[in-house]
């Protein structure tokens, strides 16, 4: 089989993730994305995020000579086999999808499909709500390349479940790939590009596969706050809900994934997909009241943060209060909806001194210019602090003993992520409070 050429419009986590990948089965991957910044930082063997292993991933395919990138497809000078559409699909301020990347991507794509000789699948990979292909990308990709689809092009809607911190992992053992096809064509040159990936792979129409999408996004959501509703209750009742879930896991129905409790599930995808997918169906005229609720409980569910501490320290007035992590979770320099922000902006509110450690998000973190402090370390967040919040379960974090916690003036941990051994913390001389961690 000859080798492929890949272009991958948008080189932000899913698209490096696949490119990487692809490039690593020795296809020739051209990533193009409009950051020159990016695009430098790609050729010069470094990613431009934080992500375990892409970095090897991204080195063996330019060291192979697999990989090369631009900043505008129209540079490009071979055919391409396929192209991936990977760029942000943000939302605007009352929920609607902004789709001015994905439309541009769609325009440059079309522009340079009229001058290809060759057949190429366009693969769309953004998360875009149901309808989105075949309504708003198939007419622009056909206008701007002045050919139908069908026939001198391909269309697949291919979307992604990577987690971040995980996604050249996820990317090369996924539990399924979902192709979303406009014919059989495109659907079957798709599936062949991923022949050397194991997995279940499942062939729907585009809205179909779109859909997925969001169905699963809103399901782990709705599992999250179905756990930490079940968590604020053990507290409630003096009961630890790791014990209570340890049980509930063990059912094969269940399954023990998605029921670590916590403050809140954040990043770039849950919680925006989740209001998008809402105002949808408010769209259709139905009312999503079990989404409303998954929403509603993680919008509360940073403030049992605040509430917990504020069981132990009453006045924080003038006093050091720590956030240990501010990524929205480990393995991640990503602080997009991250549940440290309305932690921290709530701090702020009740006159704390803030003072954050992250060992990989601060840089981005700092971006948000709040009144706060950055330690260099763990052992200078920790100095004569009056309390200690964990926010992401970071495996330095997790290390964490009793004697760590010397350096405090007053030794109140809150655990936001339970992140520490609760038995570790018997000692009357800290004060140990978790997230769905009951007292009795
Ligand atoms: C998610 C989906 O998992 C992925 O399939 C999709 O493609 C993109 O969105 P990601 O945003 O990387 O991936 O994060 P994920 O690992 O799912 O975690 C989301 C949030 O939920 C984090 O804030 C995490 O801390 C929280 N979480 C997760 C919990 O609070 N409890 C859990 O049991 C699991």
């Amino acid at each position: 089989m000859n080798k492929l050429n890949i272009g991958i419009v948008g080189a932000g986590y899913v698209g490096l993730a696949t490119g990487a990948v692809l490039a690593k089965f020795q296809n020739d991957v051209i990533f193009i994305d409009i950051s020159l910044e990016r695009i430098k930082s790609i050729l010069s063997g470094r990613t431009p995020i934080y992500e375990l292993g892409l970095n090897e991933c991204l080195n063996y395919g330019l060291k192979k000579g697999y990989i090369s990138a631009f900043t505008d497809i129209q540079q490009v000078d071979r055919n391409l086999d396929f192209v991936f559409i990977c760029v942000q699909t943000p939302v605007t301020k009352d929920n609607t999808p902004d789709l001015r990347y994905i439309k541009n991507a769609a325009k440059s794509i079309g522009t340079f499909l009229k001058r290809q000789r060759k057949y190429a699948v366009v693969v769309v990979k953004s998360t875009i709500l149901p309808l989105t292909t075949e309504r708003t990308i198939l007419p622009i990709l056909e206008k701007y390349s002045d050919k139908k689809a069908g026939k001198a092009f391909g269309l697949c809607m291919n979307p992604e479940f990577l987690s971040e911190g995980s996604a050249v992992q996820d990317t090369l053992n996924p539990d399924r790939i979902i192709i979303g096809q406009y014919d059989n064509r495109s659907g079957s040159s798709l599936l062949n590009l991923y022949r050397n990936i194991k997995c279940p792979k499942l062939r729907v129409d585009l809205r179909t596969a779109e859909t997925i999408k969001y169905a699963s996004n809103v399901y782990l959501a709705t599992k999250i706050s179905y756990t930490n509703e079940i968590a604020n209750i053990c507290e409630k009742i003096g009961i630890d809900t790791i014990d209570v879930m340890k049980g509930v896991g063990l059912d094969k129905r269940i399954s023990p994934y998605y029921l670590e409790a916590g403050c809140g599930f954040g990043g770039s995808c849950l919680p925006k997909d989740l209001k998008s997918f809402i105002k949808l169906a408010k769209s259709h005229r139905y009312e999503p009241r079990l989404l409303e609720s998954v929403s509603t409980i993680n919008e509360s569910q940073p403030l049992r943060i605040i509430e917990l501490l504020n069981s132990a320290l009453k006045d924080m007035k003038g006093k050091k209060v720590c956030v240990l992590g501010v990524a929205f979770k480990p393995d991640t320099d990503d602080i997009r909806d991250s549940k440290a922000i309305p932690i921290i902006k709530a701090l702020i509110e009740r006159r704390a001194n803030v003072m954050v450690y992250d060992p990989k998000a601060m840089r981005n973190f700092k971006v948000l210019k709040l009144n706060i402090e950055f330690a260099k370390n763990i052992e200078e967040a920790l100095r004569n602090a009056d309390a200690c919040i964990i926010q992401t379960a970071w495996s330095e974090i997790k290390k964490l003993r009793p004697q760590n916690f010397k350096l405090m003036r007053n030794k109140i941990i809150i655990d936001g992520r339970r992140a520490l051994n609760k038995n570790d913390f018997t000692d009357a001389k800290i004060i140990y409070r978790a997230i769905g961690l009951g007292r009795r």
